[in-house]
């Protein structure tokens, strides 16, 4: 007997898309589902998989602080700690108009940004998705998009009612490019592409200067733009919450991708110093974090499910920190535990699973949904299973979907505080306390992601843990961007090239 329908309505989901929502009884159900007792036995195994001790995140933060070290004193390492030719803070005074492109990891984003002084500004911008073919096409292909969509930006927003330009003949507009990829750069306006991560596999651009391609594309349409500044996202949000906030001291991006930027002293960087910089400088770093204990995985804590995403992944080996927290993994972690519990039989007996086997279907926007499901009888739960993968749930089941949600989102949490508390230890930011710029689809949208970092934080330093601060950040691949192109426009004319 097909259980009883008790009432339905719909949900519109982040990602704009409608989901009908039925509520059955499930006690009139004749499916074999598990009961609440083996689901609660499961439960505790997965919660030792995935718990993190503060006594571990320790050592994981001990291991961690060495790797920044290392990436300080030797070109090429583990966590490449790159220099970002980006000096010191911004004066909050910085103004004038400048483009930003944003290669990110879901979206192309072009803005205008007027930057006012005193810490503010104003922003105009337009959004385009990136297809998967897109992702893995030849690299150059993927620059000409950028540049259309640039052109278009640039026709649509400097043109009088008439369709004449606004821009004086031969006028070139500053463009700051946030590429947010591990890049080694030799100057500002340089950037050798490392690695590609968040999926991304575009052909023929690894290992070549990713400024000289977006050039290329940029002469190919004819675009009166030039670019002033290649940027990573997070070195733009360091900048741009700086700008705001002084207070600000470390950026972090929690979203696709994991990473994070702070500023150090040109004299720690030892492996540049045959460029012959002032050592009173200071220089930001990116620090490519996401990149911590890739290759050796001696130091973090993986399950098997985070091995097999990470050989099955187009990058196996690679961003081994990335894979325990960014927004690309935690949905497909938390389906392999699900697979793994079909595959045993206590799961979905007599049901039809085959779409959740499919990789990377359960979006990690599913999991912040399951945890801020506000219902007793976890109605939005419900609504996941059935509409996106045509299966039924108990209560306990659902709980238990839950409950293991929890686990992963809080391990990725008490690992990003890990990172944190590395580059607060390096520097020694503890007693005197910082904010931490932070930005990303995780921070910001999965339920109580911020808390748990700060609860980890003091998990390892204790009551001094919260004198260090994660704020949601002012938008680095933006506004950060065009700070930098101003900063750098100044060192420019202050006659401080090659050093920019
Ligand atoms: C990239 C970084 C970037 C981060 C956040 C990582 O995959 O390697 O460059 O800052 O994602 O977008």
């Amino acid at each position: 007997m097909v259980a009883s329908r008790r009432g339905s309505g719909s949900i519109t989901l982040p990602t704009g898309q409608t989901m009908a929502i039925h509520t059955r009884t499930h006690e009139e159900e004749d499916l074999p589902h598990a009961t609440k007792k083996t689901m609660a036995d499961h439960l505790r195994k997965y919660e030792s998989l995935f718990t993190l001790t503060p006594q571990r995140m320790r050592m994981i933060v001990e291991a961690f602080k060495d790797s920044l070290e290392l990436g300080l004193q030797k070109p090429k390492q583990v966590v490449p700690m790159i220099p970002t030719f980006v000096f010191g803070w911004p004066t909050g005074k910085e103004s004038g108009d400048f483009l930003a492109l944003d290669l990110g990891g879901t979206n192309l984003r072009v803005c205008l940004v007027t930057l006012q002084g005193e810490g503010k500004f104003e922003m105009t911008q337009t959004k385009y998705r990136l297809t998967e073919e897109q992702k893995q096409d030849e690299g150059q292909k993927l620059f000409d998009f950028c540049a259309e969509c640039l052109k278009t930006f640039i026709d649509t927003n400097f043109t009088d009612e008439d369709g004449n330009s606004l821009l004086k003949p031969g006028e070139l507009l500053p463009l700051g490019f946030t590429f947010s990829y591990p890049c080694y750069q030799s100057r500002i306006d340089h950037g050798e592409l490392i690695r590609w991560t968040k999926g991304f596999g575009a052909k023929n651009t690894e290992g070549r200067d990713v400024a000289e391609m977006f050039r290329q594309s940029i002469e190919k349409y004819k675009i009166p733009v030039v670019m002033t500044a290649i940027i990573n996202d997070t070195t733009g949000t360091l900048i741009a919450s700086h700008y705001v906030n002084p207070k600000t001291k470390i950026a972090v991006i929690f979203g696709t991708g994991c990473n994070a930027a702070y500023m150090e002293d040109v004299s720690n960087i030892e492996k540049i110093n045959e460029l012959g910089i002032n050592k009173q400088d200071q220089m930001a770093i990116n620090c490519e974090w996401g990149a911590f204990d890739s290759f050796e995985h001696e130091h973090l804590p993986r399950t098997k499910y985070d091995i097999i995403v990470d050989e099955t992944s187009n990058k196996p080996g690679e961003q081994a920190f990335e894979k325990l927290i960014s927004g690309r993994y935690l949905g497909e972690i938390l389906r392999l535990v699900i697979c793994e519990l079909i595959d045993e039989g206590v799961l979905f007996l007599g049901q039809e699973t085959y779409k959740l086997e499919t990789p990377y279907v359960f979006e990690t926007a599913f999991l912040s949904l399951m945890e801020s499901d506000p219902t007793d009888e976890l109605l939005m739960i419900i609504g996941i299973f059935t509409h996106f993968f045509a299966v039924e749930t108990t209560l306990a089941e659902r709980q238990f979907f839950r409950a293991l949600a929890m686990l992963i989102g809080r391990r990725a949490a008490r690992l990003s505080a890990c990172g944190i508390a590395a580059i607060v230890g390096k520097m020694g930011y503890l007693d005197e306390g910082c904010l931490v710029g932070a930005d990303g689809s995780l921070y910001n949208k999965y339920p109580g992601f911020a808390d748990r970092v700060h609860e980890g934080l003091v998990d390892i330093f204790g009551e001094k843990g919260r004198n260090i601060k994660t704020v949601h950040a002012e938008d680095g691949s933006g506004v950060g961007s065009a700070i930098i192109a101003a900063m750098t426009k100044a060192r420019r004319d202050a006659g401080l090239y090659p050093h920019v």
